[in-house]
């Protein structure tokens, strides 16, 4: 569904639109979505999981009011994990019913406005949780469903800051010495709760399933031991996200309907294994749904040759708009998209402007040699946890996210202004 094409001249356009004329218009740096490309991967992960499963879009990825209508149009449901994900779902008129509340720490309050909206489910992280949204939705006069978030001891194969199933961490109840089993027995003890389903996430950026089908195996493992003590096979299971996606050509992500096919087969499998009804599966992709839609858009402006090291490429962001490289090491590529050029590689390293040197954004890249300050080049595969990682570090304006559909462009978050910055400054 990608609408990149590069002209005669050398310049990139973006469903029909030149980077050029883009960034006259809306400025740099600059995050570009493709909206059809969005559109799209939401109906491959729809239709790929048809109607005997739920996704989810985690939010926390990129949320937008025209992402959550994007969203909610494709036939989305949504993950939320804080009060403000919650308003903007609600905001933009994503039913209750079809969002979901995560989160490790929510406050009373928060809970109270999803128990209150009437969102679809929430995901209890611990057993303070457990009794906190109990008590919750009995004041209020509702039974709130819920699903359990374990842990499965899973360790996903990615990097260590975002693995998030092993045991040391802190998210979910663990598996292990019966804690998980001890949560159900006391959430189906509380009548403002019903416990709809389990819930797993092992970790993000992975592309092989193999640690999925651990988690199903002891997600189902427990389902069993619940329906053994309590008589009662509980309708639903949530494997979580974590699908990787291409952020360089090495890497190989898996299709959606390839996942879906994976991840099907294996609950169907073990629940026969187990002598249970399959229940009903959900996931939750965020980076495999947004992460390529978007290219981040920077202008050149200084360039310094290192001799027989390499060659730094100031842009006008940096770490504010993507704190992926300085936080997780994370790869990228980037290419000059605003006129063509055949001057030999020259290995390079894109950083930004702030004062810190672990400020960079493309580790090692090869840029040609002939790269001037005012060329434009892109960062591809940053719609995800880019924008929504944003600082306001050194006083940074955090980017605006322009939506590119049908030869036009817009603005669906605008650039923060100093005026913005300043207002909270009361002092
Ligand atoms: N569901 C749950 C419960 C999660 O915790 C997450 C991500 C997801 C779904 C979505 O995962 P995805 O499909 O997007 O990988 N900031 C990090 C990623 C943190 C992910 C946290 N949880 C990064 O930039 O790589």
């Amino acid at each position: 569904a990608k609408t990149v094409t590069r002209g005669e001249d050398g310049v990139v356009s973006v469903g029909g639109l030149e980077v050029t004329r883009l960034a006259e218009e809306f400025g740099t740096p600059a995050y570009f979505l493709d909206e059809a490309d969005f559109r799209a991967r939401c109906r491959a992960w729809a239709e790929a999981f048809g109607e005997d499963a739920d996704v989810f879009y985690a939010g926390k990825a990129f949320l937008s009011r025209a992402v959550v209508r994007w969203l909610h149009e494709e036939g989305l449901n949504l993950d939320v994990c804080s009060g403000g994900e919650l308003t903007c779902a609600l905001d933009a008129g994503m039913p209750p019913e079809n969002i979901a509340f995560h989160g490790n720490n929510k406050s009373p309050e928060e809970i109270e406005r999803a128990v209150r909206a009437g969102v679809g489910r929430i995901v209890l992280d611990s057993f303070q949780e457990i009794v906190r949204v109990a008590h919750i939705a009995r004041s209020l006069g509702r039974r709130q469903r819920v699903l359990i978030r374990v842990t499965v001891g899973v360790e996903a194969h990615t990097h260590e800051f975002i693995a998030t199933a092993h045991e040391d961490q802190k998210f979910g109840i663990p598996l292990a010495g019966g804690q998980a089993a001890e949560a159900v027995r006391r959430a189906l003890g509380l009548e403002a709760l019903e416990l709809i389903g389990i819930h797993s996430h092992i970790g993000s950026q992975i592309f092989d399933t193999s640690g999925f089908e651990v988690a199903a195996h002891r997600v189902i493992g427990l389902l069993k031991e619940i329906r053994d003590e309590h008589g009662v096979e509980l309708p639903e299971i949530d494997l979580g996200g974590g699908l990787g996606i291409a952020y360089t050509p090495d890497d190989d992500p898996r299709e959606p309907r390839h996942i879906a096919k994976a991840l099907s087969e294996i609950v169907v499998r073990e629940c026969e294994a187990a002598g249970l009804r399959a229940p009903r599966l959900s996931v939750e992709p965020g980076r495999a749904i947004v992460g390529p839609t978007a290219f981040t858009l920077y202008e050149v402006g200084t360039i310094k040759p290192l001799e027989g090291l390499r060659t730094y490429v100031s842009v006008d962001g940096g770490m504010s708009d993507n704190i992926r490289t300085a936080l997780y090491d994370a790869e990228y590529s980037v290419a000059l998209v605003s006129r063509a050029s055949d001057a030999p590689p020259m290995l390079s390293r894109v950083v930004g402007k702030h004062c810190e040197s672990g400020d960079i954004v493309v580790k090692d890249a090869f840029l040609p040699a002939d790269l001037a300050p005012g060329d434009l080049i892109a960062v591809p595969a940053t719609g995800a946890y880019c924008r929504s990682m944003a600082s306001n570090y050194n006083h940074a304006l955090r980017p605006p996210v322009v939506a590119v559909a049908d030869g036009s462009a817009r603005v669906i978050v605008r650039r923060e202004t100093e005026e913005d910055l300043l207002r909270l400054d009361v002092g």
